[in-house]
């Protein structure tokens, strides 16, 4: 990463505010945290500047709430990452205001304060300049490792940066790091594949990769709208019809100069279901011919033995997006296949976006087994459509 770190700053009896992401999933009922990588993910950037005796003021968004709301406050952040960091985390009963100032104020070296969740204040995601300079009266620089927020230009991450000495922590370098290399600095070959709902959330991203990669292999329900561009039957399967030229412009696009093969590669089986549930009764068809009243929710046998004769050569893998409804166990090869095979490859980067691609390493049981897991969905997605994060943007260059 071109940005400075925080081992470019001194942090000695300082007091960093450090913008995380915390904003974990929760169990709806008693809200217990079902996922806390995001808070293990802070934690070596949290150790390092403890151990370096600073006092850590830390803020964090949970959910979109809209002003106050119990439901969503840090108080179980706070107990989560005090087990975790295994010294206390002082929960402040506020943003921002007076009270907290004197709080952070008197935080002494190895203390750590935890903000109520930032966007408790509508100002937070208006990037308002009045809000973002209460939150600088609460520390003396300032440190973004919320790579999984980066892609927003809110008062936490990008207003901040304006009035303080701003660096990346270590989760922010590590991401960036991986994902660029990956982009941008690849061993080839290079195979990324695509999933997910809707050709319209990963155009921008396929864009972005097709000159750089060797191969684009295309899962999930996008995969549908590929297909009916193509004339095939889908039956009632998700289709995007108002995308069908832009799927056809994307198979023109991918075609190679030199021997006009196609870098997409495409389902050549499918399975399907005969309705939208776990229990639906399932079967394996070909690519051109899926019956009325029946849906594909996965990717077939033969396409998973394909991608995997692809990926099997792989230097570099990124995927995005699921290859199908893998939220049903009966429906998951696809996808967990696809997971589980990336684990098996000796000699190749696998870098994970974040989202339902992350959750389907940690769900096969083969997370630690990728090069990374990025803690970005939405960040990694807007990385891979090569667009300017306005958090990373904010830092202060090397
Ligand atoms: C995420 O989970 O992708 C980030 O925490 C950003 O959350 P947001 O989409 O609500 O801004």
């Amino acid at each position: 990463m071109n940005k400075k770190t925080i081992r470019d700053i001194d942090v000695q009896g300082k007091r960093v505010l450090v913008r995380c992401d915390f904003n974990v999933p929760q169990d709806k009922k008693d809200l217990h945290i079902t996922d806390d990588r995001r808070i293990r993910e802070a934690l070596p950037t949290l150790r390092y500047l403890l151990a370096q005796g600073a006092a850590l003021v830390l803020m964090s968004h949970l959910g979109r709430p809209k002003g106050k709301d119990e439901k969503l406050s840090l108080k179980p952040i706070a107990a989560r990452l005090q087990e975790l960091l295994g010294r206390p985390v002082i929960m402040a009963d506020d943003v921002i205001g007076d009270a907290v100032a004197a709080q952070a104020n008197a935080l002494k070296p190895g203390d750590v304060l935890l903000l109520e969740n930032v966007r408790f204040y509508p100002a937070e995601e208006k990037n308002d300049p009045a809000f973002a300079r209460e939150l600088v009266r609460l520390g003396d620089m300032y440190v973004n490792d919320a790579f999984g927020s980066a892609h927003r230009a809110h008062a936490s991450t990008r207003g901040v940066a304006d009035y303080l000495p701003a660096v990346g922590g270590f989760l922010m370098q590590k991401e960036l790091d991986f994902l660029d290399g990956a982009l941008n600095n690849p061993r080839h070959p290079f195979v990324a594949i695509i999933g997910g709902a809707k050709i319209g959330d990963k155009i921008g991203v396929i864009e972005n990769l097709l000159p750089k990669v060797d191969r684009i292999l295309i899962g999930g329900s996008m995969a549908n709208t590929f297909a009916l561009a193509n004339g095939y039957a889908i039956g009632d399967s998700l289709a995007e019809a108002d995308k069908l030229d832009l799927a056809r412009a994307m198979m023109q696009k991918g075609s190679r100069a030199g021997d006009g093969a196609s870098k997409l590669v495409f389902p050549v089986d499918w399975l399907i279901a005969d309705k939208f549930a776990a229990d639906a009764q399932a079967q394996v068809v070909d690519v051109q011919s899926v019956p009325a009243g029946w849906r594909i929710l996965d990717i077939g046998p033969e396409t998973l033995k394909l991608f995997e004769t692809e990926l099997s050569v792989a230097k570099t893998v990124v995927w995005n997006g699921p290859m199908g409804v893998f939220e049903f166990p009966k429906f998951a090869n696809g996808t967990l296949g696809i997971a589980r095979y990336l684990a098996t490859l000796k000699d190749c980067i696998t870098v994970i976006g974040g989202g339902d691609s992350a959750s389907a390493v940690e769900i096969a049981g083969v997370a630690d087994k990728m090069s990374h897991v990025s803690t970005g969905g939405g960040a990694s997605l807007e990385f891979m459509e090569g667009r300017v994060l306005p958090g990373v943007e904010a830092l202060h260059d090397k």
